[in-house]
């Protein structure tokens, strides 16, 4: 018994100093989260924080791949295409796109000017995906305007849609004289765009971009609001000037040397911003639009108005359906201005 108990000592003491033995070389091997933190450490985790993404990183420059293309889009006979439309849809807004289709983003609409159109979307959620891959291959069959690259369609990629539509320009479309970022909750007056803003006649203004211009704008810095921006990300009091997101239009050439700017310092996800922290790279400053032509604020239809502006954001697509036929009739009897 004295012995079993002496034994007994000695396993203990034995598998003590064992136990400690085994915990130091742990200690020295074990991944850096599992051991006391050293200042060596410290710093080895500082590092990992500084090289891990942000959740609103974008992933930029990177090369997403069209999976749903139109490479001839913009080859019309004759003339390169004055206005190319990018209108910025999710995967899943079928029924929006019909309405667009039907309404402001017909291509046929201003006679004697050449458009084109081309809905920008990424990837929906796994969970949907087999599903909508055969309505969307089903539905860019029928009408051939889809542009859908890949990366996934959130709200936070929104940057990537216009920057990938541009790279789409600058590789299939790159003579295009004016390139239009739009949103598709809005409603468009194609014609007061091309006539009183764009020109077809007129010279052709190279460093060009205008739409609803945001000056002096700060950096949105209370978390969880939907522009939040994480000084992290963007350190800087001030905005630089931009044309708002829900439509701006610029000349073909800007268009590129947008996109070339874009590859060259870090992207951030608000696309509006984004586009006016590469003007101000660019040395551009955005042309203010005529007054009053393109609205951030919801406005109730009225035709001689809505014939004397570009653009009105928060427009659904029953309400655009709605109101066309009255659109298109003549403003022949509107006051002129
Ligand atoms: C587009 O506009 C033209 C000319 O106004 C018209 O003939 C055509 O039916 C329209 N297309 C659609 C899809 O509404
Ligand atoms: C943006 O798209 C990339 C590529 O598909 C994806 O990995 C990432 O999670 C998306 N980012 C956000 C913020 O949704």
């Amino acid at each position: 018994m004295k012995l079993m108990k002496g034994n007994l000592m000695l396993g203990v003491l034995l598998s003590t100093v064992f136990g400690a033995l085994l915990m130091l070389l742990l200690a020295w091997t074990a991944p850096a989260h599992l051991r006391p933190l050293s200042p060596r450490i410290f710093s080895k985790k500082f590092e990992w924080q500084v090289q891990t993404p942000h959740p609103l990183d974008l992933k930029y420059p990177q090369s997403y791949p069209f999976l749903i293309n139109h490479p001839d889009k913009c080859e019309s006979p004759g003339d390169a295409p004055f206005l190319l439309m990018l209108v910025m849809t999710q995967p899943q807004d079928t029924g929006i796109r019909q309405a667009i289709r039907q309404t402001w983003g017909n291509e046929t609409l201003v006679p004697g000017v050449v458009i084109r159109r081309l809905f920008v979307l990424g990837l929906p959620q796994p969970l949907f995906a087999q599903e909508l891959r055969a309505l969307l291959e089903e539905e860019d069959r029928e009408h051939g305007d889809l542009l859908q690259v890949g990366f996934l369609d959130t709200y936070h990629n929104l940057t990537l849609k216009i920057l990938t539509g541009l790279e789409w320009m600058a590789q299939y479309c790159p003579t295009a004289h004016y390139v239009l970022k739009v949103d598709n909750d809005v409603f468009l007056n194609p014609s007061f765009l091309v006539h009183q803003v764009l020109w077809p006649n007129g010279p052709r203004q190279l460093d060009f971009i205008t739409g609803y211009i945001y000056r002096d704008a700060r950096p949105e810095r209370r978390p969880g609001h939907k522009w939040y921006m994480p000084p992290e990300l963007y350190s800087q009091n001030e905005y630089p000037d931009y044309c708002a997101g829900p439509g701006y239009v610029m000349s073909g050439s800007l268009a590129l040397r947008i996109l070339t700017i874009a590859q060259r310092f870090k992207a951030i996800y608000v696309e509006d911003v984004f586009v006016g922290l590469c003007l101000k790279q660019l040395g551009v400053k955005p042309t203010p639009a005529p007054p009053n032509t393109f609205l951030m604020l919801r406005r109730k239809y009225n035709h001689c108005a809505f014939h004397r502006l570009v653009l009105v954001h928060h427009f659904q697509p029953q309400e655009l359906l709605q109101i066309w036929p009255d659109f298109l009739t003549s403003n022949g009897a509107c006051p002129s201005v």
